[in-house]
């Protein structure tokens, strides 16, 4: 991949000279994204959602891989059968990812994407879709992605100190920054679509499927049995033991270390154990200043 070469004039990118993510970033409408996914932002520009589509978004590591599944599993009316036989990564194309061909995806059939790009690299027909956002709070977003990127053999990873990587983040400096801008931008969205927090999921499984269910048109389908098997299902220790959703296949194609789980600790809270005072009053502050007043304040698990 050449620098600046076939870009559409729209996307011209900015080459940061970032400290660590360094000839890994390139800022485009205000957002810093990873450059592999650069020369498919003009395709992406132009691709036709309609209104048979799910999309479930979010920024990295905020509980994409929960909401999908749950998402999946409401839209097919429960369809356990394919969910255990074929990985989240088939069953979803991850839009901007180099080796997704969007080209192939039949118009006529259900389609399921997931995507970290914020509204503003999509076009109209994006909100044909069903829109499904997942959001976390900040503080364990970043103790996810920190653990995440160092655990990665990609050029995406991340070989930095802790307090460098919190420092990276505030600053906006880490793959698909703004965080703030990232949640703000679908949040003005929330009318016609669906925002979700990882805590409402992580605190009140049931009440928060019932409210995406009812987006989705199949609030009818669920009942209290489905819930039931729906939660279990989608519980911490089932999916981290379920190879369809797990992601252990990074490991056998080297994409991770063999120690990695991508399913890591599955808590709100865990970044008590990573931030000191000091940190945790700028993330306060970063929010207070910087998140739309139209985002709920988070839980962050105290
Ligand atoms: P941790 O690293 O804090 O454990 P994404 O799917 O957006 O990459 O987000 C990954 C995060 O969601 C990880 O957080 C992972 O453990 C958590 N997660 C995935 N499935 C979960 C589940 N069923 N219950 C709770 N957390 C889950």
């Amino acid at each position: 991949f050449e620098k600046n070469k076939e870009i559409n004039e729209e996307f011209q990118p900015i080459w940061m000279n970032l400290k660590y993510f360094k000839q890994k970033c390139a800022l485009i409408k205000n957002y810093l994204l990873p450059e592999q996914i650069i020369g498919k932002l003009n395709e992406i520009q132009h691709f036709q959602f309609n209104s048979n589509d799910c999309i479930c978004a979010s920024f990295p590591k905020s509980g994409t891989t929960l909401i999908q599944e749950i998402v999946y599993l409401i839209q097919t009316n429960f369809d356990y059968e394919s969910a255990k036989k074929i990985d989240i990564s088939e069953r979803f194309a991850f839009i901007e990812w180099p080796t997704v061909k969007l080209q192939k995806l039949t118009q006529n059939q259900q389609r399921f994407f997931k995507t970290h790009l914020p509204p503003t690299f999509f076009n109209e027909s994006f909100t044909k879709a069903k829109i499904v956002y997942v959001y976390r709070n900040p503080k364990d977003v970043t103790v996810s992605l920190f653990h995440f990127l160092r655990s990665i053999n990609i050029e995406l990873t991340y070989s930095g100190p802790w307090n460098e990587f919190v420092r990276s983040f505030l600053i906006d400096e880490v793959y698909y920054a703004p965080w703030w801008k990232h949640v703000n931008d679908y949040y003005a969205m929330n009318e016609t679509i669906c925002c979700i927090s990882y805590e409402d999921l992580l605190r009140d499984f049931r009440g928060s499927v019932r409210r995406l269910a009812k987006y989705l048109g199949k609030e009818k389908e669920l009942t209290e049995e489905q819930l039931d098997k729906l939660e279990k299902w989608c519980s911490f220790d089932s999916m981290k033991n379920n190879p369809k959703v797990n992601y252990d296949w990074f490991k056998d194609w080297g994409f991770v270390k063999k120690s990695f789980s991508f399913l890591r600790k599955g808590q709100i809270g865990d970044w008590l154990n990573h931030f000191d005072v000091q940190q945790s009053k700028e993330y306060d502050q970063m929010v207070s200043t910087r998140l739309s007043p139209l985002v709920p304040r988070f839980n962050y698990g105290i």
